[in-house]
């Protein structure tokens, strides 16, 4: 074969391959986004991501652009039309519609899956990304719309941010209905269309939009919220949380959303945009069952919050989960270093071990770049004394330790 007829290795247009320092990040992402939630009483659920696809075109779930421009839809052998995932709210209000009556209520539930949409890559936006998905059912309280407002703040905490770091703007879907009633429903889709894109738009564009149809930016703008938002706010406020906003121009992109709805922005100049979202929708599960069950919830991508993380310099610094190397000066010694690896993984550390076909120099560089921090040197010396030293690739100081330190010594190196 010439050079012409092989593969490429670039991955698919717009999804990533997951090297281990990527892959150590979306573990981290998980991971942060798990223990905060569980601490606040949610529990897990997943499902499958290929759905039949008109899960996304029923009435209530419908999003004309996602449906018509963005899902991945194949028609399967048996000639089923099948959609994956574009997000998780119509899978969420399927399985809890499908369970409604053993379900108790409230019920606090959260996934992390991995959602497909056929978008153009770009800054915060692929084909492939991981969504936190957090979502109470079965209350109208507003209480109920605080908890995931005040998530979804202590999430950015979870990750580091400050208050000042970012701003959370909420709106209501059903005050903006009323504030628009008089508008047809063509000018009124042309109005959320118009607010759903605000960000991505010169002011002037903008206001030009507005104008358009018939509505004052100026007094748009100013308008005061409804007083339920307005309360909550107020409360935040009182709480000593004050980066929580009305925004009567938050609208978001789904129809589904009957009620509070709200968007967190980054502050930063070098990445000012919005980082994820939710809202209250009261009537999803109706599509599948006369009894509608109320949700509110959120999705928090991995893509938009890591460039938000590497901005400020947030982004947690790689470290493979081994802790010692072990190189060896030859190959004969390959079995020993085997079986002391083994009394070392027994006592819960992880070691890798080198078959000694380089240098020692060599082995001792591969960890290094594998950012491995121990090198043990295992020699004959070292066998027949069982005296070992332990050396830090960062710093290069050396520490000799007996068989019996070894694992207290890495074990509290982890915990540092
Ligand atoms: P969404 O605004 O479409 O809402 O997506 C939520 C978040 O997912 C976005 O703000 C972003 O962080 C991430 N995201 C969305 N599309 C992409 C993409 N193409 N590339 C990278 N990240 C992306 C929903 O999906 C709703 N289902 C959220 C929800 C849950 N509402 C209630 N419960």
């Amino acid at each position: 074969m010439t050079k012409k007829d092989k593969l490429s290795v670039e991955p698919y247009k717009g999804v990533r391959d997951f090297y281990p320092e990527e892959q150590a990040f979306l573990n981290y992402f998980i991971a942060t986004c798990r223990e905060f939630v569980e601490k606040v009483g949610y529990v897990e659920y997943d499902a499958s991501p290929l759905e039949p696809s008109e899960l996304y075109k029923a009435k209530g779930a419908e999003n004309e652009e996602m449906v018509n421009e963005q899902t991945y839809t194949f028609v399967d052998r048996g000639g089923r039309e099948v959609t994956l995932r574009p997000e998780m709210t119509p899978t969420v209000a399927r399985m809890v519609a499908g369970k409604r009556r053993e379900l108790g209520f409230p019920l606090r539930w959260y996934s992390l899956p991995n959602c497909f949409r056929y978008e153009r890559p770009q800054r915060g936006r692929l084909r492939e990304f991981w969504q936190l998905n957090v979502d109470l059912f079965g209350s109208h309280s507003p209480y109920a719309d605080a908890e995931i407002i005040a998530m979804a703040y202590g999430l950015m905490k979870a990750f580091g941010a400050e208050d000042d770091d970012f701003v959370i703007k909420v709106n209501s879907r059903a005050y903006l209905n009323k504030l628009t009633e008089k508008l047809s429903d063509e000018a009124r889709k042309k109005l959320f269309n118009l607010l759903d894109r605000k960000t991505k738009m010169p002011s002037d564009e903008f206001e030009a939009g507005l104008r358009e149809l018939a509505i004052s930016p100026e007094r748009f703008m100013s308008a005061e919220g409804p007083a339920e938002i307005e309360k909550m706010i107020r409360e935040f406020s009182d709480a000593g949380i004050k980066n929580i906003i009305y925004d009567p121009s938050i609208v978001r992109g789904f129809a589904y959303y009957t009620g509070m709805v709200f968007e967190v922005f980054d502050t930063h100049p070098d990445n000012n945009r919005a980082l994820f979202g939710g809202g209250r929708y009261d009537n999803l599960t109706a599509m599948f069952d006369d009894e509608p069950v109320a949700g509110v919830g959120f999705g928090m991508g991995d893509v938009t919050i890591r460039d938000f993380l590497a901005v400020r310099n947030l982004l947690p610094v790689y470290a493979p989960p081994t802790h010692v190397y072990i190189a060896i000066p030859s190959s004969e010694l390959a079995l020993q270093a085997q079986t002391f690896a083994g009394s070392l993984r027994q006592q819960g550390v992880n070691v890798a071990v080198d078959f000694g076909e380089k240098k020692l120099g060599d082995q001792i560089k591969t960890a290094a770049k594998h950012n491995i921090p121990f090198v043990i040197v295992l020699g004959q010396d070292e066998l027949a004394s069982g005296q070992y030293t332990v050396r830090d690739l960062e710093t290069g100081s050396e520490k000799k330790l007996d068989k019996g330190q070894l694992s207290e010594f890495f074990l509290n190196i982890e915990r540092k």
